[in-house]
């Protein structure tokens, strides 16, 4: 389907919706005035009236207004959202929940397909989803199971992630460098190191090892995380956020 003939619309307007927006904005996947947003308040419509795109207070509208719908409020709102919408579902619409621990059971109730794919989805619909997200980052077809572990790797993991780098920036801190360089050094070698694990496609183990010089700083620095039990906490967050977002879907 060519950019110009797809019409998108968010039910919410938060961080989630605002992100994927701009990320198809920018990559110019859609145009402004194809994209209509709902949300209560206008809070968060401002912003998206700015970028061009239409707003209203009605879900359904969205609905109407779109082939391709995102909907991006909180988990407990979702499936009041879902009774107001059903009515106006057919099997033209490509719903797409960004909603943590909400089964695709709960949403075919609907009537309608989700990604990871519910019944009803076709390649060319998945296909579709894939074009339309990949600007905003990674985009792959997974089993329905993996959802909520992604949620827990990613979704969540991203706080886990800032809470080492303010760590690892206090740790300079601690050795007398200043908060805002220690914190910028910090996120450069996240990055940094992101990049390295994507482009190489090596193990992490491997990375780690080509880096530490026998009896060097490296290594030492490696022996105290080990021994404050790191990776087994870091799993257990993992762990930890996989299963709430299991139990928020059994709600
Ligand atoms: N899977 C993942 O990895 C992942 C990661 C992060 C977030 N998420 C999910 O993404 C979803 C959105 O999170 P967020 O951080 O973007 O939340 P958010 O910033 O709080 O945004 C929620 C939006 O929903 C709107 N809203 C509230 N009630 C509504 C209703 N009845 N009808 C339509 N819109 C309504 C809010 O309206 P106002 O603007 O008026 O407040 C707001 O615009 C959540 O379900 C979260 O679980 C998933």
């Amino acid at each position: 389907m060519e950019a110009e003939e797809l019409r998108v619309g968010f039910v919410g307007a938060g961080r989630m919706a605002g992100g994927l927006g701009r990320g198809l904005l920018r990559a110019g996947k859609v145009p402004a005035s194809n994209i209509i947003v709902s949300a209560p308040s206008d809070r968060n419509l401002a912003e998206w009236r700015e970028w061009g795109c239409r707003t209203t207070h009605c879900n359904l509208e969205v609905l109407q207004e779109s082939t391709v719908v995102f909907l991006a409020t909180k988990p407990h709102v979702l499936p009041t959202v879902l009774q107001e919408l059903r009515p106006a579902v057919t099997s033209q619409h490509l719903l797409i929940s960004l909603a943590a621990g909400v089964t695709l059971q709960k949403l075919q109730r609907v009537g309608a397909a989700v990604f990871s794919r519910g019944t009803g989805v076709g390649d060319g619909d998945a296909a579709l989803l894939q074009s339309l997200l990949s600007p905003c980052g990674m985009c792959e077809e997974v089993p329905e199971p993996y959802i909520n572990i992604h949620t827990g790797l990613s979704g969540s993991g991203v706080a886990y992630v800032y809470l080492f780098a303010e760590a690892m920036a206090e740790g300079a801190v601690k050795m007398g460098m200043p908060m805002g360089l220690a914190s910028k050094i910090a996120a450069q070698t996240l990055l940094g190191a992101a990049k390295m694990l994507l482009e190489t496609g090596e193990h992490p183990a491997k990375l780690r090892g080509d880096v530490c010089t026998p009896g060097g700083t490296t290594i030492h620095g490696l022996y105290q995380l080990e021994k404050g039990a790191l990776r087994a906490t870091v799993m257990n967050a993992v762990q930890a956020a996989t299963e709430r977002a299991c139990e928020m879907g059994e709600d």
